[in-house]
């Protein structure tokens, strides 16, 4: 027997019916947002995520699935979905060519973290990018649409907490300030932190060691009158929108692209990996990866946290609502048929094995859920009927003509 590796796993029902349910909840909330969908590849060039994700994140130092494949080329399974769609922003010119530069995907992503209760090595992100469009709206927009969804969806008890990273300017100053702390404070560092402070010291507020001391011990960044300007206006226009959130000054979030506003979405009830959603802005990526000056924010929810967060929540009843039997030898060709003409009336039917016995077509009836079972037997053959047999204790059994079955378990169903 050959098993899944570590950190990849099946998704099996009912997981696999939330799964689709969180699916359908985002396309329906993000058609009202004017959302387009695009689906990009799993597998792209290394240098792809080296030079956006950023070369001193954990997420390209250490977890990318990178590889030389057959033909010598630099590839990695994509560990996050916003590098490849900025790829095909530029790439199929879609500044010029797109609607509103609005898109969302959602697929597998892979990163080869320590597997544990929420952290998986292939993952699923629901994602929603929006370029083009720098004014505080944008931010507040795409911050209130993720709020709508996980609503929608059902999530409830998450608290979103946003930051402002600031511009170009003022993270070059900040830079500065913090490093000048983080050296004075070296020997306290852990041994990462302390490799790549010179790289990148605001990483070190997001690391999982020092994070949580240094967020109270070092200087608290400062933002320019635009940024502060920006950042106030996103806050003012979230709260027009009915969106709770808190300010947190400390939050930086593990990726280089990220300018100006950012945010995520944690909820206690997920323990250590308390991450339902993170995003940001990153207003200078795409002209960095050779496209036009198009600023941008987006984020990207983990649809297996939010699957957790749901799973104890009473599901919608998915078991079918009639099932139907052939109670004699002959009767499995009209069995079919009757089964046929229910699903094409929009009833969710369904069948064991005609050629079993009546009572094991019973007892997968009842198994079933369904609200009702049709039986065809030697007499509803020769009188093209069908019985009808409610599966709720005390229900009385009754016939009806064939063609009418599907009319008359509508009207039933109706009345459950
Ligand atoms: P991220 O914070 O790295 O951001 O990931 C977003 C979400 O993906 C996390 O909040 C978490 O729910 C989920 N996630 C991440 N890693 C794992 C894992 N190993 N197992 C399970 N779930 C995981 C991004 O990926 C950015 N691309 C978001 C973004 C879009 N920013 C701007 N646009």
């Amino acid at each position: 027997m050959t098993n899944s590796l570590r950190g990849f796993r099946d998704i099996l029902p009912p997981d696999s019916e939330l799964f689709a349910r969180i699916e359908a909840a985002a396309r329906v909330v993000f058609g009202l947002y004017g959302y387009q969908e695009l689906r990009i590849p799993t597998l792209e060039q290394k240098e792809l995520f080296v030079k956006s994700t950023g070369d001193t994140t954990d997420i390209v130092e250490k977890e990318m699935y990178a590889f030389t494949d057959g033909g010598g080329r630099e590839v990695a399974l994509r560990p996050e979905g916003t590098p490849g769609v900025v790829r095909a922003y530029i790439q199929n010119n879609l500044a010029q060519t797109g609607r509103n530069g609005k898109y969302f995907y959602l697929g597998s992503m892979f990163r080869a973290e320590r597997p544990q209760a929420g952290r998986y090595r292939e993952f699923t992100q629901i994602g929603a990018e929006y370029i083009g469009n720098p004014a505080p709206a944008a931010d507040a927009e795409s911050i209130s649409m993720l709020v709508r969804f996980l609503e929608k969806a059902g999530v409830a008890e998450c608290s979103v907490v946003i930051n402002s990273l600031g511009c170009a300017e003022c993270r070059k100053a900040y830079r500065e300030i913090l490093l000048g702390f983080l050296r004075g404070k070296a020997e306290k560092l852990c041994e990462p932190c302390r490799g790549r402070i010179e790289r990148n010291p605001l990483r070190a507020l997001d690391c999982k060691t020092d994070g949580p001391w240094l967020t109270s011990e070092a200087p608290k960044r400062a933002l320019c009158p635009a940024c502060e300007t920006h950042f106030s206006g996103t806050q003012r226009l979230l709260s027009a929108a009915a969106v709770a959130y808190q300010v947190n000054t400390s939050l930086v979030r593990g990726l280089d692209y990220y300018t100006g506003t950012v945010f995520e979405v944690r909820s206690g009830a997920l323990g250590s990996q308390d991450a339902v959603c993170g995003g940001g802005r990153y207003d200078d990526l795409v002209k960095s990866m050779g496209g036009p000056a198009a600023p941008a924010i987006g984020w990207a929810v983990g649809l297996d946290r939010m699957a957790m967060l749901l799973k104890d929540k009473p599901a919608p009843d998915t078991a079918p609502r009639a099932f139907v039997i052939a109670a004699a030898k002959e009767a499995g060709d009209r069995a079919f048929a009757l089964l046929t003409a229910l699903r094409a009336d929009g009833i969710s039917a369904d069948f064991s094995n005609f050629e079993l016995s009546l009572k094991s077509q019973m007892r997968s009836a009842g198994k079933s859920g369904a609200a009702f079972a049709l039986l065809i037997g030697e007499d509803e053959l020769k009188a093209g009927t069908a019985a009808v047999k409610p599966m709720k204790e005390g229900g009385e059994q009754f016939t009806v003509p064939l063609a009418e079955a599907p009319v008359k378990i509508k009207e039933l169903l109706r009345g459950i």
